[in-house]
């Protein structure tokens, strides 16, 4: 193990948040995704075979069989080999993309590289997507420290976290957000691959994701509130829980995030990814149909992994799939651009 302190605070904290993520409620509590307020408008004329549909995408140069990524979750610690291993074994398999967890730790120390770099020895054919936060980028002054981070796992792109929620409640936290924005903009002039700035569970608005587009980004992951709560988890491991256990619930449900932040897209060009909470292939519908292109999962994707292994993981990814499927055939939506153009209503009741 390093003996450098901060690395090995980085080290106990990954850790920590994966072992709490998967053996503790941490749900959003009173607040869901928005997503189930919604229905699809029935199609009893659909005019194709289910056969004609067409589930594929392209994203960062690779085609996708599904429009499905496994979201950036972990690495930088030993337990997280096998977890990657694992994820990278079962998205190259399934042909959607993976993105790796913060790549701080392995700023400070060589130790774990390999926790970051096996995925793209095991999956060397799909999109795969290096990750830090914001506070780092905030001081950074050159983009050669994340050069080197891309470089590791032969990066497609690199995601950029937006955690203020996660960063003002750890007790170890950097709340300093000043800068965030221009050292975005500077990764964006620099780097050789995409940029994707991301939340990690308390949305992004349409505001937020106007200021993301003028400082150059072309990929915006809006991560909503209604899944993993990351208040939820900093309260499980802090002192004054009373005091964090007030914040459990905030955020932008995933779906108004998404429909507010989809709206931009009447005037500028930019990838869109729904992701916080999505639990089944009928969330992943109706994120494409308020506007998303692709949609990723974190807790649900290393629930299924840790509970059951990658049996577990591909047969989530196949129901996933099979709802999907479904769903275009009974909209009538062939491809997954027709999917996004398929009307949703607000919730029929009785
Ligand atoms: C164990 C775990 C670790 C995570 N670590 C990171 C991380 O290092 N970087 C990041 O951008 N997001 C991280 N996230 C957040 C997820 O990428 C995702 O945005 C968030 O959990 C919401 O998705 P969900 O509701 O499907 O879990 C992590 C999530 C989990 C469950």
């Amino acid at each position: 193990m390093s003996k450098d302190p901060a690395s090995r605070k980085t080290v106990s904290r990954k850790k920590e948040h994966v072992d709490i993520t998967l053996n503790r409620d941490v749900g959003f509590r009173e607040k869901g995704t928005g997503l189930d307020q919604y229905d699809f408008v029935h199609n009893a004329l659909p005019g194709l075979n289910l056969d004609d549909v067409d589930t594929s995408t392209r994203f960062l140069g690779h085609t996708l069989s599904l429009p499905f990524m496994v979201s950036c979750m972990t690495g930088g610690y030993a337990g997280a080999l096998a977890i990657n291993r694992r994820l990278a074994e079962v998205s190259e398999e399934t042909g959607i993309a993976l993105g790796v967890g913060s790549q701080r730790q392995a700023l400070q120390s060589k130790e774990f590289h390999r926790t970051f770099s096996i995925v793209r020895e095991i999956a060397p054919t799909i999109p795969v997507v290096g990750n830090i936060g914001a506070a780092e980028v905030a001081s950074m002054k050159t983009a050669d420290p994340v050069r080197k981070l891309v470089d590791l796992i032969r990066a497609d792109a690199f995601a950029v976290h937006l955690n203020p929620l996660q960063e003002f409640l750890q007790p170890e936290g950097t709340p300093n957000f000043r800068g965030v924005i221009e050292g975005i903009a500077m990764l964006v002039r620099t780097l050789q691959v995409p940029v994707i700035v991301k939340e990690i569970g308390a949305g992004i608005s349409g505001d937020v994701a106007g200021r993301l587009l003028d400082a150059g980004v072309t990929i915006i992951d809006v991560a909503g509130a209604g899944g993993t709560s990351w208040a939820g988890v900093e309260v499980l491991r802090s002192r004054d829980r009373e005091f964090a256990s007030r914040f459990w619930d905030w955020g932008i449900p995933t779906a108004a995030a998404l429909r507010e932040t989809a709206l931009l897209k009447q005037t500028r060009s930019f990838t869109l990814i729904g992701s916080g909470g999505i639990t089944s292939g009928f969330d992943a519908a109706k994120c494409m149909a308020l506007g998303a292109d692709l949609v990723a999962s974190a807790r649900p994707m290393l629930a299924a992994l840790h509970h059951g292994g990658t049996r577990a993981l591909r047969s989530l990814l196949s129901s996933w799939a099979r709802e999907l499927r479904g769903i275009m055939f009974l909209t009538g939506s062939r491809t997954l651009t027709d999917l996004q153009h398929a009307p949703l209503v607000t919730r029929w009741t009785a």
